[in-house]
């Protein structure tokens, strides 16, 4: 499989990563999910090219050095522009750069981009080779397996060859189609149905393309059956909503020590940042909104969720409101939740 691609200052490895989610993977998201995985591919949220052209660029591309490796996902459809704010997001630091061609939303099929990239797959193959001709981080595509009344076998061919024809580094899958009238976002995600065998025939037919499978992997033990077939899996709700699974990625499937060995070690490490950033003037809502689902399981969990739900909203919230939904866990049993479980 090739999982690792060489990337100017070190290896990219795709075993396993975070899928990019709007509202949800924005940087004190992925800052907490380092806490529980050093080797996890992260992604940001999609940002559209006109927003990193003219919004508030600063703000938009922030992200801590301890985020990395961390890919920028990209919205657009226009191959020069693509390529211009690839090359600003390699300035930034991040470590791939990946263009949106899964997302179903009326705001993006009007902008002509997202999941309705599939049925262009030559303009997807150019928007690859524009953006690889600006920047030396790999360049990926995240994509669906169609669209509508697409033929599956045929569209994510086409869109395959078009992108491997550009060298792109890697292609995520999301293996479902969009079906673009009808259905919102979130039904887009879990009513059309999962097809992981189109996936792996799309591997074998492209054996050195590495390949990556998303979509409804809801386990650490799922994501280690589907790396025997392909290069990498992509989580995302299960990640999100219950990361304390993240704690075993870097163990069970990565081959290296988690970077903490248990749950409250990795709660307690969140400490430092959380004053930083409340120092800088954010809420202590934004980073801990994040953290509810860890302790699933735990006595206790479900005060500490309410704690932070009611408290760290308040005016004034900090670091002791943190330490004091902690408190409310049984801190024996939190401690029991290891890398290992
Ligand atoms: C809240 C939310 C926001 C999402 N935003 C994006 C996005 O910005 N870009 C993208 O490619 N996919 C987005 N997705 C789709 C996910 O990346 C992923 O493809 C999808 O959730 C299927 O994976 P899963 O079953 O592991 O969750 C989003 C999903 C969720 C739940």
């Amino acid at each position: 499989m090739n999982s690792d691609i060489t990337i100017a200052g070190g290896v990219m490895d795709r075993r396993f990563s975070i899928a990019p989610m709007m509202d949800w993977t924005d940087r004190h998201c992925r800052f907490f999910h380092r806490l529980l995985t050093r080797c996890t591919l992260l992604y940001t949220e999609m940002i559209t090219t006109g927003a990193v052209i003219h919004g508030d660029r600063a703000r938009l591309l922030a992200s801590d050095p301890a985020e990395q490796p961390v890919a920028l996902q990209l919205g657009g459809c226009d191959p020069r522009t693509l390529a211009e704010c690839a090359a600003i997001a390699e300035g930034f630091g991040f470590g791939e750069i990946n263009l949106n061609v899964g997302c179903p939303s009326d705001r993006v099929q009007e902008g002509r981009f997202g999941a309705c990239l599939m049925a262009e797959p030559a303009l997807v193959g150019d928007c690859v080779a524009a953006m690889k001709a600006k920047v030396r981080i790999p360049v990926t595509v995240k994509c669906r397996i169609g669209i509508d009344d697409q033929d599956p076998e045929v569209a994510l061919e086409a869109l395959t060859a078009a992108v491997e024809g550009a060298s792109v580094d890697a292609l995520i899958v999301h293996a479902r189609k969009a079906w673009l009238e009808g259905l919102s976002p979130r039904e887009n995600r879990e009513v059309p149905p999962l097809d992981y065998g189109r996936v792996y025939r799309l591997k074998a037919a492209h054996p050195r393309l590495p390949i990556v499978l998303n979509g409804g992997i809801a386990t650490v033990e799922q994501a280690a059956e589907h790396l025997r077939h392909l290069d990498g899996v992509m989580m995302g709700r299960a990640a999100y909503q219950e990361p304390w699974r993240l704690l075993a990625v870097d163990p069970q499937l990565l081959g290296v020590p988690a970077p903490f060995p248990d749950l409250n070690a990795a709660a307690m490490a969140l400490i430092p940042y959380i004053e930083r950033e409340l120092a800088r003037g954010v809420r202590l809502h934004a980073i801990t909104r994040h953290v509810l689902g860890l302790f699933r399981g735990v006595p206790g969990a479900r005060a500490f969720r309410r704690h932070l739900a009611t408290e760290a909203v308040k005016p004034g919230a900090d670091a002791a409101t943190f330490r004091a939904a902690l408190a409310l866990l049984d801190g024996a049993r939190a401690s029991m939740q290891t890398a290992a479980a």
